[in-house]
């Protein structure tokens, strides 16, 4: 698919894309950078679109890592299917059922969830499902990172985030909040105050 397919498809299904424009590389460098890369055995995507994301990903990953993508539209599972690398698993299922593929796939636990969902866009039961299977499902010690176009966003999702430590990114279109949450304090949201920081300094 060349760029003004991708942007045609993402126009058609806006609703779930949530936008026009797909990550840039200085994005897609911010959205990868929590993750450790020698440790991580299981990784989720979530909402994998052009991919972009999940070649940033793979490009880092050791030959034991194993990549669970998410995506919905059709177009653009084919896409990731295309990638053929055997690390990559694509699925294509809603992120709402991320339990049952962990399953299949014989994980107990993710060590990091990496979205790109828009989740602004959602029903609120659509993101408890999302949310809540992800506060159950990753590993301690792991970290939830979710790309947004407003820093605001975060305190929509609070109870279900915890600690949020956000990272920018202006080099997009438009420019991106990367939200990292550690899994300790997400299963905890909803008994502690949520804390977030911009790069480390308190908000
Ligand atoms: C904003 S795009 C992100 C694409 C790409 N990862 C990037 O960073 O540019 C969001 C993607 O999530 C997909 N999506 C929307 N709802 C989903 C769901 N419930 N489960 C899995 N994928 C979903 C959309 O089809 C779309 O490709």
């Amino acid at each position: 698919m060349n760029q003004i397919q991708l942007i045609i498809e993402a126009l058609k299904n806006i609703k779930t894309v949530g936008t026009i424009t797909f990550s840039s590389k200085a994005l897609v460098k911010k959205m990868i950078e929590p993750v450790d890369f020698d440790t991580a055995k299981c990784i989720v995507e979530l909402g994998a679109g052009n991919a972009c994301i999940t070649k940033g990903l793979l490009k880092k990953m050791g030959k034991d890592t194993q990549l669970l993508s998410f995506e919905i539209n059709e177009r653009f599972y084919k896409l990731m299917k295309e990638i053929g690398d055997s690390r990559l698993h694509p699925i294509h299922d809603s992120a709402e059922h991320l339990e049952a593929y962990l399953d299949q796939f014989g994980f107990e636990y993710a060590d990091y969830v990496v979205s790109a969902l828009p989740l602004v866009w959602f029903t609120d039961e659509l993101n408890e499902k999302i949310l809540r299977a992800v506060q159950k499902r990753l590993k301690p010690g792991g970290t939830f990172i979710q790309l947004s176009y407003k820093k605001n966003t975060y305190k929509k999702f609070e109870h279900y985030f915890g600690k949020v430590n956000i990272r920018f990114c202006l080099w997009n279109f438009p420019p991106g909040f990367v939200f990292a949450c550690p899994q300790s304090t997400m299963v905890e949201a909803s008994k502690v105050e949520s804390i977030a920081t911009v790069e480390g300094k308190m908000i």
